[in-house]
């Protein structure tokens, strides 16, 4: 492999331990204001000390993320709809690959949507960046959306998980499902999750703890870190999961001790 693309690799996946916890404040590229990420500045620039890495849009970059930011980022490429519209997960790119190098990125995210009509339009326009991430030594994250119409299940999210690594994605998000051991076995690159909509932290904690046992090399969570009552408390615990192998009682433990003396 490239030296660049190692590099930044390990940029993204902490080489000590092989883990990651990537904290994931894109939303606003489909949602606009999202709960928790309004006053971006106040609440998410506290939380970037204890992310390995950061994945946002390039707006929320320039406008909130001060250049001396030593978190790595991982910035997203896809978009172009939004939560308005009927085909919400039909994106396409939002930025160029010249943009995301002078931003200086870790790395790139691209969304899938695998099993709609749209499909090809998404996976040819992914395997587009693939092939720009190899010639610039840039990894490519892999983002497998979820239709509405569309199963949450090991086998579905298995079929999109592998093709995107089939087509060429260094890394893939996808979601927690039962079974999740099967999906990591057929997928040949690394695996995080994503956190989904908000659960009460202990839930959060015990899904990453499954997660990381099933194979996963992390996460890759926003609602369930920024929107917790006590972010900063939060995203310590799921640190203590993904590198200090902490149970997820010792990290709910953790997380209130820490919310007590504020953090
Ligand atoms: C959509 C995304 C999100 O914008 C985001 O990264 C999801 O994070 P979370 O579900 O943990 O809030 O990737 O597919």
């Amino acid at each position: 492999m490239d030296w660049g693309l190692k590099n930044r690799l390990n940029r993204i996946i902490r080489p000590g331990d092989g883990r990651t916890v990537m904290l994931a404040v894109d939303h606003g590229y489909f949602m606009g204001p999202t709960s928790g990420l309004d006053d971006f500045r106040k609440t998410i620039n506290p939380l970037l000390p204890y992310a390995d890495t950061v994945m946002l849009t390039r707006g929320a970059l320039r406008n909130y993320i001060p250049p001396d930011c030593e978190t790595p980022v991982v910035l997203r490429v896809s978009g172009g709809t939004s939560i308005l519209s009927k085909e919400l997960l039909r994106e396409g790119s939002i930025v160029t690959m010249e943009d995301a190098l002078r931003l200086n990125v870790a790395g790139v995210a691209f969304s899938i949507l695998v099993g709609a009509d749209f499909e090809r339009d998404t996976l040819l326009e992914f395997t587009r960046w693939c092939d720009d991430c190899q010639k610039y030594g840039v990894p490519m994250v892999a983002v497998t959306a979820v239709g509405k119409e569309m199963v949450r299940d090991e086998k579905y999210m298995s079929l999109a998980s592998r093709i995107a690594a089939e087509l060429g994605a260094h890394i893939v998000k996808t979601y927690f499902v039962d079974g999740f051991e099967r999906l990591v076995e057929k997928v040949p690159v690394p695996v995080v999750i994503a956190g989904g909509k908000k659960l009460p932290e202990p839930e959060a904690l015990r899904m990453t703890a499954q997660a990381l046992h099933a194979g996963a090399v992390g996460v890759d969570m926003g609602r369930n870190i920024f929107q917790a009552e006590d972010p900063v408390s939060m995203i310590k615990a799921v640190r203590a999961v993904v590198h200090e192998k902490h149970t997820p009682e010792e990290a709910f433990k953790l997380y209130n001790e820490l919310r007590k003396k504020g953090h």
